[in-house]
């Protein structure tokens, strides 16, 4: 699994001048089942989320509301991605290391999860990511 991997999917959007709409299907619009939402808010400026990587966890981040950068790494390569749509999903895939900073004020950050929360799943050690991560390109 690469940075590469990690694309933005343009989700469906039904304009309407009463207000626009966007929805998500699993294994639909996302190559995954959704077991879990989760969403970040209320972060202050200045603020770090993340600083981890999952083994097997799928998933999928939208900018509901705001702004913030995304930074992958997958032991090797890096790239960022600024979210400001809700109509964009960023799929971050397993075996991703992600860090999200630069939240706008009023920022809200949703994620769509493959799986329930396990703290199994985590890397938290960013070398202990680079280890296994390197091991699996090998
Ligand atoms: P963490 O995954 O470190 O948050 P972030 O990636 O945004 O920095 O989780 C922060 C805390 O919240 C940690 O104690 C675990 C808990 N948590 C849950 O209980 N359930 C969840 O679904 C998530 C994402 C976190």
């Amino acid at each position: 699994m690469s940075v590469h991997d990690c694309t933005i999917l343009d989700l469906p959007r039904i304009n309407d001048p009463r207000g626009n709409l966007t929805f998500v299907e699993a294994n639909r619009h996302i190559p995954f089942g959704i077991n879990r939402v989760y969403y970040l808010y209320d972060v202050p400026g200045g603020a770090e989320r993340g600083g981890h990587a999952h083994k097997a966890l799928h998933q999928l981040i939208i900018a509901m509301s705001g702004s913030f950068d995304i930074h992958l790494d997958d032991g090797q390569s890096k790239k960022t991605v600024h979210m400001n749509r809700s109509y964009y999903g960023l799929y971050v895939c397993p075996m991703i290391w992600r860090e999200i900073d630069n939240f706008s004020s009023g920022a809200v950050c949703m994620v769509l999860a493959s799986d329930y929360y396990d703290e199994l799943d985590y890397y938290r050690q960013h070398a202990d990511f680079v280890a296994d991560a390197l091991k699996a390109i090998k």
